[in-house]
């Protein structure tokens, strides 16, 4: 397996306090890696210790396609959105944008940053101020910067924050489109998961700068069944009778997952025919949210 980002021991330190420690991480080429973890867990810091923003501690590796951070070609391929835009706010957004373009070196300037802001539908706003677009333009426009280039690895923080639904779906739809037609791996730190979901091929759940999981989308899909919860007199027993006519259940703290057998109403005949009484039974279904809180609460899906 190549991949496109990989650490191995990667930590950093503020004012001796963890950031991030230990951690390996593997995204693969063509991925699109979900970067997810409360504030505060480390996401940024990592994200820009992987651009190169940042140094790490001592005995850190960071392969970016098999090379340092520091490689010249990589860095060159390189479309990086961290925390803000950067742009003079008095300019207007062509008048930053192709300065950027000017700085990567980019031999023509003027239809990149066309063909940069066209694919986050904003063009219109070429000539307006920076600092008068709102919030979503200026995400749009963030990710706009970073498409510039024709970039092999994106690295986007946060970027679909402050977007409207419209916002988002463009932002979405450049997404996977740049992934699936140009083969452009993407990083992508969010914690509005159900839009994440949309396009994770991966993910990465971080707890306290640690990296809890790495997990497939498939993976999390596959966890994503419906289930039906079910709370009973005698859990014990309800389990060894409803292993029988499901394809699996699990204990949960407020009683069996069963899954495979999302008819609650046969569940609860078969349960009261066996004399064992239920006091709750309810269809639910496992999104990533769900997973996430599993996986950072008790590391139970390790
Ligand atoms: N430049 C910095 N100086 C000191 N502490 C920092 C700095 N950047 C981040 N931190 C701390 O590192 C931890 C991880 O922050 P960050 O990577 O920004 O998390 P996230 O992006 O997941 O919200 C936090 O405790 C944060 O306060
Ligand atoms: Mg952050």
């Amino acid at each position: 397996m190549r991949y496109a980002i990989e650490t191995h021991d990667l930590s950093k330190r503020f004012h001796g306090m963890y950031a991030v420690r230990h951690l390996d991480m593997h995204v693969p080429e063509g991925a699109i890696y979900g970067f997810i973890g409360e504030n505060g867990s480390g996401k940024s810091t990592t994200e820009k210790l992987v651009c190169g923003l940042l140094v790490p501690e001592r005995g850190s590796e960071i392969r970016l396609y098999g090379r340092p951070v520091d490689d010249a070609q990589v860095r060159a391929r390189m479309g990086v959105l961290i925390e803000n835009p950067g742009c003079f706010p008095d300019s207007t957004v062509f008048q930053n944008m192709f300065m950027q373009a000017m700085n990567l070196g980019l031999c023509n300037p003027g239809e990149e940053v066309e063909r940069a802001l066209g694919a986050v539908r904003m063009t219109g706003a070429a000539n307006r101020k920076f600092g008068q677009c709102s919030l979503g333009m200026k995400q749009r426009i963030g990710v706009a910067q970073a498409l510039m280039g024709h970039p092999r690895l994106l690295i986007l923080d946060e970027p679909i924050n402050g977007l409207d639904a419209d916002g988002m779906r463009i932002v979405r739809e450049t997404l996977l489109r740049v992934n699936r037609e140009e083969g452009v791996t993407i990083l992508i730190s969010s914690h509005i998961l159900g839009e994440l979901s949309k396009i994770a091929t991966h993910y990465g759940i971080l707890r306290e700068g640690t990296l809890v999981q790495e997990v497939l989308a498939n993976q999390v899909r596959e966890r994503s069944k419906e289930y039906v919860l079910v709370r009973t007199s005698d859990d014990r027993a309800a389990y060894r009778l409803l292993r029988e006519r499901a394809d699996r259940v699990e204990p949960d703290e407020d009683g069996l997952r069963v899954y495979g057998q999302t008819d609650s109403a046969a569940i609860a005949t078969a349960l009261f025919q066996a004399g064992i009484s239920v006091s709750h039974i309810e269809l639910r279904r496992v999104g990533l949210e769900e997973y996430y809180i599993d996986a950072v609460s008790d590391g139970r899906r390790q």
